[in-house]
């Protein structure tokens, strides 16, 4: 069974993608450590963001054992992602590792932004996160201010907008919920809530097969 599980910044998409894969015993792939480690390696290259052919090159020589978590969780590391992100070449780099994790014995839970569209168009289900840009403001700029961040919410929620934007309108892969997604809206909802209604699609998609 492949779950893709695509939605926005700070929608919850990883928690709940962690917490499925977990209830199910699958694998999990949180697709966008892949942008984030792409972007930081540009950076420490000192690499040309213009220059896609660099920034593939950089992609497909990834080795993820080489970041540290938190210096891919910065909100620095978040803007390189979503900038070498709208490269075609980085893209395409990265399709075949997240393609063959996907489709291992037994599938696996992938979480991003374009599992359901590019990635695993035959997913088994569709999942699409997302929650009001405040909220997912909010919750970021919690999260990186407990990691020692000191941006403003303010400053949180122009990047948060900057990135929503540029995801949404690249060419290649933009950021989009599937035809055939089931859309969760986590503005409202505890985490447990915002799983237990994951689990329910899953279980409904996995009766219809
Ligand atoms: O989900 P996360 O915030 O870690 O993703 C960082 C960036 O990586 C996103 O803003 C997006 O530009 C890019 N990304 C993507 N496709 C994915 C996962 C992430 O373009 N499947």
């Amino acid at each position: 069974m492949i779950i893709a599980i695509d939605g926005t910044l700070a929608s919850g998409k990883g928690t709940i993608a962690r917490r499925i894969a977990g209830w199910y015993g699958l694998p999990h792939m949180d697709t966008g450590r892949l942008y984030r480690a792409t972007g930081v390696a540009a950076m420490q290259a000192g690499a040309d963001f213009e220059d896609a052919s660099a920034l593939a090159a950089i992609a497909r020589a990834l080795d993820l054992n080489d970041f540290e978590e938190t210096e891919l969780r910065t909100a620095q590391a978040g803007q390189a992602a979503s900038k070498v992100a709208a490269v075609p070449a980085v893209r395409a780099a990265l399709l075949d590792l997240q393609r063959a994790f996907a489709n291992q014995t037994g599938g696996a839970v992938l979480d991003g932004r374009d599992i359901g569209t590019v990635v695993c168009p035959q997913a088994d289900v569709k999942l699409w996160i997302d929650a009001s840009v405040d909220e997912r403001a909010r919750r970021r700029w919690a999260e990186l201010q407990a990691a020692g961040d000191t941006i403003t919410l303010e400053a949180m929620t122009e990047q948060l907008k900057v990135r929503d934007t540029r995801d949404r309108n690249r060419a290649d892969a933009p950021m989009v919920q599937a035809a055939d997604a089931v859309l969760i809206d986590t503005t409202e909802l505890s985490i447990d809530a915002a799983v237990e209604k994951a689990r329910a699609a899953v279980e409904a998609a996995r009766s219809q097969r």
